[in-house]
C-alpha cells in the first residue's frame, strides 16, 4: 500500500530558491516488486491522457538498475492492456558513450526490458547515439530534441529518473561543469556531454532546462544504498552542485518520488 507525503520545500532553501513552488510527493512502496508495479501502472495511465488530448506521447526513460523491473512491468501490462504503442515516443534522459548492444548501455536495458516487448515502431525510438563520441552524440541527441518538439520548449509527458548515491540523476553528476552551469542557470543545452571524474567517463544527458518542463517527473528509487542521499537530496540544504537531484524543480507539472521502504527509511 502506498502512503502519500507531500514535501515541504527544505527550510534551509535560499529565499530565491523558495519562491520556485511546485508539488512534490512521496509514494512510498513495500518493496522494489511493488514500486515496479505502480510506476508502470502510471506510466500507462500518463500515455493514455496524453494519446487521448494529442494522439502523441513522448517520455524519457531512466538508466541504471532500477526502473528494469518498471519497464518490465509496463511491457506485462500492455500485453494484457495494449497502448497505443505506434503513437507513443521513447527518448532517454541520458546514455553512456557506448555502442547500444554494450552491457553499459541504458538503451540495451531499456531494449531488453521493455521495447523488444511491445509493438513499438522502430522510428519511434530516439536513443542517444553514445557511440558517436560525447560531443557529436550531444549534439545529435539536441538536434533530435529540437526536431521533434519544433524548437517549441521540450515537453515531455513523463521523464522518468533515477538517484544514485552521490545524489546525481540523469548524468547530472556533482561537481561537473555542466551542472555548475546548470546550477548557476546559465545552461541552455537540451542535451549535454558531461566528463564525469569519478567515472573516469563521459556521459551525455538531458539537461534541467529539459527534464523540467516535462509534464511528470517520477523519480524511482529503491534499496538502503539510497536512503542517506535520498534524506540529503529532499530534505538537506539546497546544494545542487552536490546534490544535481536538486536541480530537478518541474515547472508546470508534479514532481513525484516513487520509493520503497528500505530506500525512505531516514525519512520522518
Ligand atoms: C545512469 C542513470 C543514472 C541512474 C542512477 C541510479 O545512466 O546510470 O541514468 O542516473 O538513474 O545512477 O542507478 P541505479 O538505478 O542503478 O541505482
Amino acid at each position: 500500500m502506498a502512503t502519500i507525503r507531500r514535501l515541504n520545500r527544505p527550510a534551509s532553501l535560499p529565499w530565491e530558491k523558495q519562491i520556485m513552488r511546485f508539488e512534490s510527493r512521496i509514494e512510498k512502496f513495500a518493496d522494489g516488486k511493488e514500486l515496479a508495479k505502480a510506476a508502470a501502472h502510471r506510466f500507462a495511465a500518463i500515455i493514455r491522457a496524453a494519446l487521448a488530448e494529442r494522439g502523441q506521447a513522448a517520455v524519457a526513460l531512466a538508466g541504471g538498475s532500477t526502473p528494469t523491473d518498471t519497464y518490465r512491468e509496463i511491457a506485462a501490462g500492455s500485453s494484457e492492456n495494449p497502448l497505443a504503442w505506434d503513437h507513443v515516443h521513447i527518448f532517454w534522459g541520458d546514455e553512456r558513450c557506448v555502442p547500444p548492444d554494450h552491457s553499459d548501455s541504458n538503451y540495451r536495458m531499456a531494449r531488453e526490458a521493455l521495447l523488444q516487448r511491445v509493438p513499438l515502431p522502430v522510428a519511434n525510438v530516439h536513443r542517444i547515439h553514445g557511440e558517436a563520441g560525447p560531443q557529436l552524440a550531444a549534439d545529435s541527441y539536441e538536434r533530435k530534441l529540437r526536431g521533434f518538439f519544433s524548437e517549441r520548449k521540450a515537453n515531455f509527458d513523463l521523464v522518468f529518473l533515477g538517484l544514485g548515491d552521490d545524489g546525481h540523476t540523469a548524468s547530472l553528476f556533482p561537481s561537473t561543469a555542466v551542472v555548475k552551469l546548470a546550477a548557476q542557470g546559465r545552461l541552455d543545452r537540451w542535451a549535454a556531454a558531461s566528463y564525469v571524474e569519478r567515472l573516469a567517463a563521459w556521459r551525455i544527458t538531458l539537461t534541467p532546462a529539459v527534464i523540467n518542463n516535462a509534464a511528470e517527473i517520477i523519480f524511482l528509487v529503491a534499496g538502503r544504498g539510497k536512503a542517506e542521499v535520498l534524506k540529503r537530496v529532499l530534505h538537506g540544504p539546497y546544494n545542487p552542485e552536490e546534490l544535481p537531484a536538486q536541480l530537478i524543480q518541474p515547472r508546470c507539472g508534479p514532481l513525484i518520488w516513487m520509493v520503497d521502504e528500505a530506500a525512505a527509511r531516514f525519512l520522518a
